[in-house]
């Protein structure tokens, strides 16, 4: 039985390492690659069992050469991969990643066999999902499928927890299962059809996004932190300096961390203040995987 339950995407990252990102028609030189385990779901799967969760993940990987070692990458950090299958005829997702010396990424993803997770597989697993006590997903498996795992998961009484990176419209059905929901500025912004920059725009954000349905909200701001907002109370936490080398799987970090804090049983405050020190030790080394703390490492911030 598990605390936690991904439902999610699992990526083979390339990323280049550039002085900077081309203009269209540009072309641009002297870029260093590197290949990654990666995607939302696989990265927050591993985050919240490197942080001492017990964790399933439900996913899909194609039968080309990237599937398994996906699957044994993620079997490493000790998440249980039971619900993970090699989809016949599909690749396995990937993502292109730059990142540029201020340690920024800008990311485009082929999500492959990610889109193979079907509604049925939900419904599979929903025994599964019942045990657990917060069910996390994100949005690069269909949103179908997310919406079909946030029902099941509010049906059998686990706590719903979305991440809805990259954004996506989605009703207000559908706002009122995750508890909570968690986005950045620009995710923020896309919900709500306005600018939200800088703490004080979060905050308001986060109780803006509670009217539209959201039982709780946390915003993620990078360097600064993050806020949060439920119906009883709401307020900022401030991040750890941190020396920034790839923020690729920062958001990740974060989100496994506050899952794991979450099924133990804390307050969403408590929750998110350690989410966010775990969120700066994930960004000193390359890769969204390479640098993902321990208990020992969050503690130490
Ligand atoms: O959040 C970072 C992740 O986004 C990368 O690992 C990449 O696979 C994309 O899904």
């Amino acid at each position: 039985m598990a605390e936690v339950f991904v439902v999610g995407s699992i990526n083979q990252d390339f990323v280049l390492k550039v002085e900077r990102r081309p203009d269209p028609g540009e072309t641009v030189t002297d870029a260093v690659l590197s290949t990654h385990h990666g995607g939302k779901g696989a990265n927050q799967a591993a985050a919240a069992a490197r942080l001492g969760g017990s964790v399933v993940m439900l996913g899909r990987v194609g039968d080309d050469e990237f599937g398994e070692p996906q699957l044994s990458n993620l079997r490493e950090w000790g998440v249980d991969t039971s619900l993970v299958e090699r989809l016949a005829g599909w690749k396995t997702g990937s993502a292109f990643i730059t990142v540029t010396p201020d340690g920024e990424n800008a990311i485009t993803v082929a999500p492959g066999a990610n889109r193979g997770l079907t509604n049925e597989d939900i419904e599979a697993a929903a025994d599964t999902i019942a045990v657990a006590e917060v069910l996390v997903a994100q949005m690069e498996v269909s949103p179908e499928t997310v919406r079909r795992a946030a029902e099941v998961a509010a049906r059998r009484r686990t706590r719903v927890l979305v991440n809805l990176a990259p954004p996506f419209e989605v009703g207000r059905d559908f706002l009122e299962k995750p508890d909570p929901l968690v986005v950045n500025e620009h995710e923020a912004a896309f919900l709500l059809g306005e600018k939200v920059e800088g703490t004080d725009a979060a905050l308001s954000a986060a109780s803006r996004l509670l009217e539209l349905g959201s039982r709780s909200a946390v915003v993620t701001l990078g360097a600064s932190g993050a806020v949060f907002a439920d119906r009883k109370s709401s307020g900022r936490l401030p991040a750890p300096e941190a020396q920034v080398v790839d923020t690729t799987g920062a958001g990740d970090a974060f989100v496994g961390a506050l899952a794991v804090r979450l099924a133990r049983g804390d307050s969403l405050e408590e929750a998110v203040a350690y989410a966010v020190r775990a969120g700066a030790a994930a960004v000193a080394k390359e890769g969204a995987q390479g640098s993902l703390p321990t208990p020992e490492a969050v503690e130490a911030l």
